[in-house]
């Protein structure tokens, strides 16, 4: 793209208050090129759509396998109807646009009733081959994010072709595409996007959206490392085994990550200060909820992991005229059969205990977690090629992991990388006015997800709903790393904040 095109579209943008300009932009929606389909829900309901696949989401296309977007337009769908939009970026790799699904949210907000918009998006290991027949990797960070930026202003491009309303777009996804949606839900209409979208030929139109869910999102990539050790050094040759060169490293993160909770300056729901003296608590206070709501709904939660639970078992208020158990003490299992049952309030938890039982659901990732490279005899992690560049090359991107692995302890990390670590990180992006963060949250990381540090997504949870932000935020019971569960869950939600 020439100088004088990415100038007179920086313009256009400057401008733009009216309708979009279709003609200037390259983008092609033709809305005579809708398919019909339909698909079947678990409950046999049948879904029909008009599908458009294949639509191109930026001029400069660099890798067609996956800059394009599928929609999905129900019966009945109209201006009104707000638009689901989830992505399928797992590990930080490219996700190509998929077809709904049935099985997940893509083909649950279908049968709500939601137009549904499907991007792919390019991801560290998506690769085109130049004329010399090199590969070029096409979508190192912040790759990924601009590819869904521009997918959301593709729609608000065609916004009168499409059915469907633009200022309620839902974005949602897992793991690093539930940072993709924080990432969305942060970063709207951020001038730091902006000169790589217009290269990328991305629609002059505002990228804000109305509500993100992430799940397990995997995030704050710059400080996970350190929120890792200082979580679960606790465990180290406990139930994790680490050489001493490890256990070194796990305590010289750890010791990083006080200073960084406290500087978020984060308040509890109470609006006491949450701090690195009290967090823990929290976390347990938190999980313990999750255990409660569990126990309330009939699972049995066991004591052996770190709760107590009180010794008096619930009251059980007679049913039918039936004659009072008189005392908790006396059920009269006979008379009623009501099993004797476990006391019913979660009072404490042991965190040792319970970080011990996490990790040995699923071993623990070694120090350091993210930025591994060169670090105590690791190789690369997906986060080292994430912030790699086009030649497929794998980095550092913390001090603390270069210093380690060069053995330079003057080494510094490249501006550039920085930049693209800054630009992948919502924690950055939540208060001030360097961009539109979304209206609506709804976070989910389970209670026994041991990917990141269960502070990650608390501090996320916590900063936006200091900043005022609805937040509907939960460490749900017994979960792993996984994504687009408790369904019911999530779309009475979006009735909710949609309605
Ligand atoms: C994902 C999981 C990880 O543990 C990680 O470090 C990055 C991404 C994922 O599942 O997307």
């Amino acid at each position: 793209m020439n100088k004088f095109f990415v100038a007179s579209l920086a313009l256009a943008l400057l401008a733009c208050s009216g309708p979009a300009d279709q003609s200037a932009s390259g983008l092609v929606f033709d809305s005579s090129k809708g398919v019909a389909g339909s698909v079947t829900m678990p409950d046999g309901k049948v879904v029909n759509y008009t599908a458009f696949t294949n639509l191109y989401y930026v001029s400069n296309v660099e890798d067609s396998t996956y800059q394009y977007l599928n929609l999905f337009i129900p019966e009945g769908a109209d201006e009104k109807t707000a638009i689901f939009m989830p992505n399928y970026v797992g590990g930080y790799m490219a996700a190509e646009p998929r077809m709904v699904d049935s099985r997940d949210a893509s083909g649950r907000a279908l049968a709500e009733g939601y137009v549904v918009a499907i991007p792919g998006a390019r991801g560290r290991n998506s690769v085109v081959y130049d004329a010399q027949g090199n590969a070029v990797y096409t979508g190192r960070a912040p790759k990924g994010l601009l590819d869904l930026k521009a997918a959301i202003r593709y729609l608000r491009h065609f916004d009168e072709q499409i059915p469907g309303d633009t200022e309620k777009i839902i974005t949602n996804g897992t793991s690093a595409g539930g940072a993709m949606s924080s990432l969305l839900g942060s970063t709207g209409n951020c001038k730091d996007y902006e000169d790589m979208l217009m290269q990328m030929g991305a629609a002059a139109e505002r990228d804000d959206i109305f509500a993100a869910v992430c799940f397990c999102p995997i995030i704050d990539l710059d400080h996970a490392d350190a929120a890792y050790e200082w979580l679960y050094g606790c465990t180290n040759n406990v139930s994790r085994p680490v050489s001493e060169e490890q256990q070194k490293v796990s305590e010289e993160l750890a010791a990083q990550y006080p200073e960084y909770l406290n500087s978020l300056n984060l308040k509890k729901p109470d609006g006491s200060a949450l701090t690195a003296d009290n967090y823990l608590d929290y976390i347990a206070s938190l999980i313990m909820e999750s255990a409660q709501e569990a126990k309330d709904a009939g699972a049995s939660i066991p004591e052996n992991i770190g709760f107590s639970i009180s010794s008096l078992p619930g009251f059980t208020a007679p049913v039918n005229g039936g004659v009072d158990s008189g005392s908790e003490f006396q059920i009269p299992a006979a008379k009623h059969d009501i099993p004797f049952v476990q006391g019913e309030y979660i009072t404490g938890l042991d965190m040792q205990k319970y970080l011990n039982y996490v990790v040995s659901t699923i071993a623990l990732k070694n120090p350091p977690a993210f930025d591994s490279q060169g670090v105590a005899g690791a190789g690369p992690s997906g986060e080292n090629e994430e912030f790699g560049d086009a030649s497929g090359s794998s980095v550092n991107f913390t001090e603390y992991s270069l210093r380690k692995s060069s053995g330079d302890p003057q080494a510094k990390v490249d501006e550039a990388i920085l930049e693209n670590v800054y630009l992948l990180n919502p924690m950055n992006f939540l208060s001030g006015d360097k961009s539109t963060v979304a209206e609506h949250w709804y976070i989910r990381h389970g209670a026994r997800d041991r990917d990141t540090a269960f502070s990650v997504p608390i501090n996320l949870a916590t900063k936006l709903s200091n900043e005022g932000k609805d937040v509907n935020f939960k460490l749900p019971w017994n979960r792993p790393h996984s994504g687009d569960y408790s369904l019911n869950e999530l779309f009475d939600w979006i009735a909710e904040i949609t309605e």
